[in-house]
């Protein structure tokens, strides 16, 4: 059997010849051919001649083969799952009795699923859409504070890839100059008060054109690759990404406290009038005041009143 993993990082290194990788690996030398094949087919540029072959080019997929070796968590994307194509990967994690901290990526979802039953446009080799399993069983009256959290690493992991304008949208979406850049779809299950699994499914824009979103969303939806006029590594995300989640989970797990301060000053409309909507239904305005302990919203009403928002989505219509 050829260790891929073992495979790639060699040739990353060195040129091996054909006969020198079927000594290592114990195989034969037409083994060492179909996957060297294979990886060509992955996307792997390999050059090879007459003294053997080396990768010139990797591809920027967030294959096993370059994630796995890369990460740097202890137990978020240990057991990874990767899919060309799949109908959502917050469905696939739930279908299954996965392990604490794995990952469900797929670069494409032909169901990929919004809040609210919206869905989500994921075009095929552009962004990230992905789901973390965790069971961390905390009490559920945590629910929307820890739920805030995943919303929160992933700003100040995209804070290392963007010097503009990004803003967290209460109550979990991120949006970069005003546009709407990645949003979550966190799926929990709770048993006798306790949050014993949360499916949290991240889907970022990160390469995509103005083309590859429908007409409809060009005006409220946007990928770095737009706001900064260049192509990103989906893969170098994904790795900050994974560490910053891991790191603020673990945290959380033991001390249950999040920096709600730092998340305030970082949200969207912060001191400007909004309206609430709930089931599509303008339910509140106000001005956005800041965030609660517990994660709730705080509108300020009218000069005397103010409503503190435990559910629905914000706007600037009115
Ligand atoms: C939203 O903004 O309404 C939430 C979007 C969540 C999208 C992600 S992509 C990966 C995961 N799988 C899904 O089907 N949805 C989430």
């Amino acid at each position: 059997m050829i260790d891929e993993i073992k495979l790639i990082t060699l040739l990353k290194e060195k040129k091996l010849s054909g006969e020198e990788l079927a000594k290592i690996f114990g195989t034969s030398r037409v083994a060492v051919w179909k996957k060297i094949t294979k990886l060509k087919t992955l996307g792997y540029e390999i050059h090879s001649d007459k003294e053997g072959y080396k990768i010139i080019k990797n591809p920027d997929k967030p294959l096993p083969t370059e994630i796995l070796p890369a990460l740097e968590t202890n137990f978020i994307g240990k057991n990874y799952h990767y899919f060309e194509e799949i109908d959502s990967t917050n469905n696939y994690a739930k279908s299954k009795d996965l392990p604490n901290g794995s990952v469900i990526l797929a670069e494409n979802q032909t169901a990929g699923k919004g809040r609210k039953g919206r869905k989500w446009i994921s075009s095929k080799y552009k962004g990230l859409y992905f789901s973390i399993v965790l069971k961390p069983n905390l009490e559920v009256t945590h629910l929307s504070k820890f739920s805030l959290l995943f919303p929160y690493s992933t700003f100040k992991t995209l804070k290392e890839f963007t010097t503009q304008d990004l803003k967290i949208k209460w109550p979990n979406d991120i949006y970069l100059n005003g546009k709407k850049l990645a949003g979550f779809l966190i799926e929990s299950s709770i048993e006798n008060n306790l949050i014993t699994k949360l499916i949290v499914g991240i889907g970022i824009n990160v390469n995509q054109n103005t083309f590859d979103f429908p007409e409809d969303l060009n005006y409220i939806a946007t990928s770095l690759k737009l706001e900064e006029g260049k192509e990103f590594s989906r893969n170098e995300i994904l790795l900050k990404l994974l560490y910053n989640i891991e790191k603020d989970y673990t945290d959380f797990i033991k001390t249950c406290y999040i920096n709600m301060k730092d998340i305030e000053e970082n949200l969207l409309w912060l001191g400007e009038k909004v309206s609430v909507y709930e089931d599509g239904r303008m339910v509140l305005s106000g001005i956005v005041k800041g965030l609660n302990s517990d994660g709730s919203l705080i509108l300020q009403v009218d000069k005397e009143t103010e409503e503190i928002i435990y559910v629905g989505d914000l706007s600037i219509r009115y």
